[in-house]
């Protein structure tokens, strides 16, 4: 027996933990900061933080959310500085995500090439060349009158196979634009291999698929729907999933996988880590988690009122995704988060 242990228990009986070669004693390993550093399990990176980004046509001058407190509908120059900055402080990448001005029935603007998020993704490219890897949005509902991430057909419901040719027409709008990652992000059956086969047909062979492989119709994306001026009614629940249903995201996964995915994602993030942990332990190709709008707002909010400290909780949340085996986090929080990190490397 050692003789540290020994003197604490002096006089008393040994505790259950009194093992007859020393003591089980986890806490010593954290007893200093640089204890607790040196054997750290989860260590979060600037790189692995995706930023999310809105781009509004018409605008003037950045449209903050009032739902989500410190993101903002950019411009297209103030988008430009916000990637700049955003790319400096280390970010991984940047997702964008455009709102047009004129909607119709079949999302015209997404594949126009003079489009809002097509412009975008080719301001960017000129502004920060290879320096980052940029992704883009590729679903209609940002750019249809009713608000849906598929065409309708004449009963109203969305049809899966005619939205498959409008994915494929914006697929190659963002590729020609110079987006490096395409994420899909609609639920259509068969829209990674039809994207894909539309890739390869004009020659994009490199551009890369992440695919929203289990996206769940949650009640968390509440803001999303203010940031990107949404006008649907009702629900997704014909395309996404039912929040209670796990291994059907394994299904989802393993489709996408077949159909040449290169990422996949899951869709919220923290409700779903159990989701997430299942899809590292089934994928060969990276897993990826989405920190949504709603997570994103109860934080800030929460933050806001006093009931938690802001940037603990920020950090806390991401490393709960690198625990459950998340490769990278797309989160609104990626450069001030990119910031926080190279203050206080891990
Ligand atoms: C659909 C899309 C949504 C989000 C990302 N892509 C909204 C939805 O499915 O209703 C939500 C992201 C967030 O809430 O942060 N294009």
């Amino acid at each position: 027996m050692t003789s540290a242990p020994a003197r604490r228990t002096a006089g008393r009986e040994a505790p259950a933990y009194q093992l007859a070669h020393g003591a089980v004693r986890p806490r010593r390993l954290r007893r200093t900061p640089a204890i607790r550093r040196m054997v750290a399990e989860t260590r979060l990176h600037p790189a692995e933080l995706i930023l999310p980004m809105f781009v509004k046509e018409g605008l003037s001058e950045p449209a903050p959310l009032s739902s989500m407190p410190g993101v903002v509908q950019h411009t297209l120059d103030s988008l430009a500085e916000a990637a700049k900055e955003a790319v400096d402080a280390g970010v991984g990448g940047i997702m964008l995500f455009g709102i047009p001005e004129v909607r119709d029935a079949i999302g015209s603007a997404g594949d126009d090439p003079e489009g809002i998020l097509n412009r975008a993704i080719r301001r960017l490219r000129e502004e920060v060349g290879e320096d980052t890897v940029i992704m883009a949005d590729l679903c209609l509902d940002e750019f249809t009158s009713h608000g849906h991430c598929g065409v309708l057909d004449e009963t109203g419901a969305v049809d899966n196979d005619a939205t498959l040719d409008r994915y494929a027409a914006m697929a190659l709008a963002q590729a020609e634009a110079g987006a490096d990652v395409l994420g899909p992000s609609g639920m259509m059956d068969g829209q990674i291999a039809a994207i894909r086969h539309a890739l390869d047909a004009a020659g994009h062979t490199d551009v890369i698929l992440l695919a929203y492989s289990a996206k769940y119709s949650s009640a968390f994306y509440g803001p999303f729907r203010e940031a990107v001026d949404s006008q649907l009614s009702g629900d997704r629940r014909t395309y996404q999933q039912d929040p209670g249903n796990g291994r059907e995201a394994l299904r989802e996964l393993e489709l996408d996988l077949a159909e040449g995915a290169d990422i996949v994602m899951i869709k919220p993030g923290l409700p779903y880590l159990d989701v997430l942990a299942e899809a590292v332990a089934a994928s060969p190709v990276p897993v990826w988690a989405y920190q949504i709008s709603g997570e994103y707002a109860m934080i800030e909010f929460a933050a806001a009122a006093g009931a938690i400290d802001r940037m603990p909780a920020i950090l806390e949340s991401l490393t709960a995704f690198k625990r459950a085996g998340a490769d990278s986090v797309l989160t609104y929080w990626a450069a001030e988060v990119a910031r926080e990190l190279r203050r206080e490397p891990a």
